[in-house]
């Protein structure tokens, strides 16, 4: 049921190379979602050049909050507040959200609402699932992040173990570039994997069984790259599909692992993801059927929330709005 006089919150996110703009009206009815992605531009470099991504947003935000407001019906008059990433991100790509931001909820008097990223990640999952409330085991694991939080009440967090090195999309990306596939890697290697054998090489699963809940993926990264410089040195083909699906069963073996073990350790009853990498089917389906019968429901955000969008980002400043959490 919508809510009669729910806040109507603008919503933008500039962190890394999507340029999006919602239009939110109460906690969860997305009016109008416009992202922009800049993939195309850093495609040929193999991941995001951060100037360039600058210099995308400055010419892609307006428009894209003017499509969204539009989208949405609603006129910057009719906005109750303004909600912005702040961090984490690429620093010259957040001013020019915040900048923007901060001169709309200015000139229109209306709060500005400075959103943690990651944090934003997680609120995909309460925008997508009515009645989905914590305590919650939470991943979020993108381009920049592999955390493992415990989510004991909403905006409480514990992080119960990180990544020690790559983030596990950064891993995805370099191992896609080596192998010669588009930026941004992950989909691609992904899609590859379907059509290959998990177990045709034995790539190392690190810190699998070291009792934390951290993660470790350059060392992984390093014995893929070994691997194909070592098969193309010799002139020895090697099967593209094989080397995605293995890398991806040692990235996604280690991931269901220790997931299992925290939503087993501190007993709650269930498991989001959120970033990015959630949109990977492998961790999805492994997880689905690791958590089956335990009485654990997982819950993942459709793929245009799982990436960068600033749906999130005002689903979350909607709750910091009603917890009077104003910048
Ligand atoms: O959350 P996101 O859009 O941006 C960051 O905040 O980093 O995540 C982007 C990352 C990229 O590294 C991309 O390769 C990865 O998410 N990604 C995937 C998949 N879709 C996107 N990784 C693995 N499998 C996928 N299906
Ligand atoms: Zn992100």
């Amino acid at each position: 049921m919508p809510e009669k006089d729910a806040e109507i919150i603008l919503g933008i996110e500039t962190s890394c190379d999507e340029t999006s703009a919602a239009v939110l009206r109460g906690e969860r009815e997305i009016r109008s979602l416009v992202i922009s992605s800049q993939a195309d531009l850093h495609s040929r470099y193999g991941g995001v050049v951060p100037e360039i991504a600058s210099r995308a947003h400055l010419e892609s935000l307006l428009p894209a909050v003017h499509e969204a407001l539009a989208g949405a019906g609603v006129g910057y008059g009719e906005l109750d507040a303004v909600a912005v990433t702040r961090g984490p991100g690429l620093i010259g790509s957040l001013m020019v959200g915040l900048t923007a931001a901060k001169a709309i909820s200015f000139a229109l008097e209306v709060p500005l609402l400075a959103v943690n990223h990651l944090e934003a990640h997680i609120y995909a999952n309460f925008l997508r699932f009515e009645g989905l409330e914590p305590p919650l085991v939470a991943f979020v694991v993108s381009g920049g992040h592999t955390v493992l939080v415990f989510m004991p009440a909403h905006r409480r967090y514990q992080v119960l173990g990180e990544t020690l090195d790559d983030a596990a999309g950064e891993a995805y990306d370099k191992v896609a570039r080596h192998l010669g596939l588009e930026y941004p890697g992950g989909p691609a290697i992904d899609r590859l994997a379907r059509h290959g054998d998990p177990e045709a090489i034995p790539f190392p699963r690190a810190v699998m069984h070291d009792g934390t809940y951290n993660f470790s993926l350059s060392g992984l990264k390093t014995a893929v790259v070994n691997y194909v410089n070592r098969q193309r040195d010799s002139g020895k083909p090697f099967s593209v599909e094989d080397v995605a699906a293995s890398f991806q069963a040692a990235v996604v073996e280690v991931q269901v692992h220790k997931i299992t073990r925290a939503a087993r350790e501190t007993g709650v009853g269930k498991v989001v993801l959120a970033g990015g990498v959630a949109a990977n089917r492998c961790l999805r389906e492994k997880l689905e059927k690791a958590l089956e019968g335990k009485g654990i429901g997982l819950y993942y955000p459709p793929i245009e929330l799982c990436v960068d969008n600033a749906a999130m980002v005002a689903a979350l400043g909607w709750r910091m709005l009603k917890e009077g959490e104003v910048s």
